[in-house]
């Protein structure tokens, strides 16, 4: 696996998020990042995060996220995944890593998935790891679990794997057919949420007497919509993507204490989307752990859709996107 190193370049990589449309919801295993259940996105053309990663000689690794010096657990994250890089390339020593997002921070807006992706295809490269696609959705995964699926552009399928294993669980793109679809994002608050997904996850395994069932009717939904995919069903998709998020939000309600991302903004938002399917456009909500609201809808009725959401007082900002690339590294370079 360990291939030419160069370490005296910075080695550049670009990762965009995605946003599940059958969601990652628990976990069987928390070292490894091993969910409870398969999981399907669609990787966006916005919002991209670059990361920079250059091997050094100091006596620990440096990240810097935008114009600050990474702390605290932010910091202590990216090491941890270094040292995975590291135990996998046989190398020792530490990195300065430069980070940039594009889209707000922790705010359910999938920063995390696009940021452990471009981190796990800029690290393995500095260090000399000649990784596959596969290979790198699985180190990806170990950064955050969504990450797995934004190493590929388009639709992605992450396989949850059997037992304990870390080898069979990983994602690979699927075919979208015929379907041109888009997903408009209304930003109801780009603050960063107040419990993170590692924690609330955990929660509602240990605490929702429902969490059990979605995971079964989580199953059953990503079969569905592998046939909405195939017979290029775009309303059938959106339906399927709607009742799984709107599924996982309500077992997170029924956790003790229950866990609350969506607000009165993401319901005045939902209940606009339901007002345009009465009008006949086919738009579905799905929404993460965070406030903001993501519509799936076609391409040619995103404009619709867009300008609907953009006219409510609680709306800040408005983002179409359509699939996106998968991580790919950039040229190296000495500055
Ligand atoms: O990968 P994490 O730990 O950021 O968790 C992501 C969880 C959801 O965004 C809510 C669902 C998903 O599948 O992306």
């Amino acid at each position: 696996m360990t291939g030419t190193v160069v370490d005296d370049q910075w080695v550049t990589a670009v990762a965009h998020p995605n946003i599940a449309l059958i969601k990652y919801w628990g976990k069987r295993d928390e070292k490894l990042i091993l969910p409870t259940s398969d999981s399907l996105s669609m990787t966006l053309d916005v919002y991209p995060t670059t990361t920079r990663v250059r091997l050094s000689d100091a006596g620990a690794d440096v990240v810097r996220i935008g114009e600050a010096p990474a702390l605290g657990e932010p910091y202590a994250r990216v090491a941890r995944f270094l040292d995975l890089v590291r135990e996998l390339s046989g190398r020792a020593e530490h990195a300065i890593v430069h980070t940039c997002n594009t889209v707000p921070t922790a705010a359910g807006l999938a920063s995390s998935a696009a940021g452990f992706a471009a981190l796990a295809t800029a690290a393995a490269a500095a260090y000399g790891l000649e990784l596959d696609a596969t290979a790198l959705s699985r180190l990806a995964r170990r950064g955050s679990g969504s990450a797995s699926r934004s190493i590929f552009g388009g639709f992605a399928v992450w396989r949850a794997g059997t037992g304990l294993s870390d080898l069979d669980s990983y994602a690979e793109p699927i075919d979208r057919g015929d379907l041109d679809p888009a997903l408009v994002v209304a930003v109801v608050d780009a603050g960063p949420k107040t419990t993170s997904s590692r924690t609330a996850m955990r929660h509602t395994v240990q605490t929702s007497p429902l969490y059990w069932g979605w995971v079964a009717s989580s199953m059953a939904d990503l079969a569905d919509m592998r046939g909405c995919l195939e017979r290029g069903d775009l309303c059938g998709a959106g339906e399927i993507a709607e009742r799984n998020a709107l599924g996982m939000h309500a077992t997170m309600l029924a956790a003790r204490p229950a866990v609350r991302y969506l607000s009165a903004a993401s319901l005045t938002v939902i209940d606009t989307v339901v007002e345009l399917r009465a009008a006949g456009v086919g738009a579905y909500v799905t929404a993460d752990a965070g406030p903001n609201v993501k519509v799936f809808c076609s391409g040619d009725e995103a404009a619709v859709v867009a300008e609907r959401l953009g006219a409510l007082d609680c709306v800040r900002s408005i983002v179409t996107a359509r699939p996106g690339p998968g991580a790919r590294l950039l040229s190296r370079s000495r500055r």
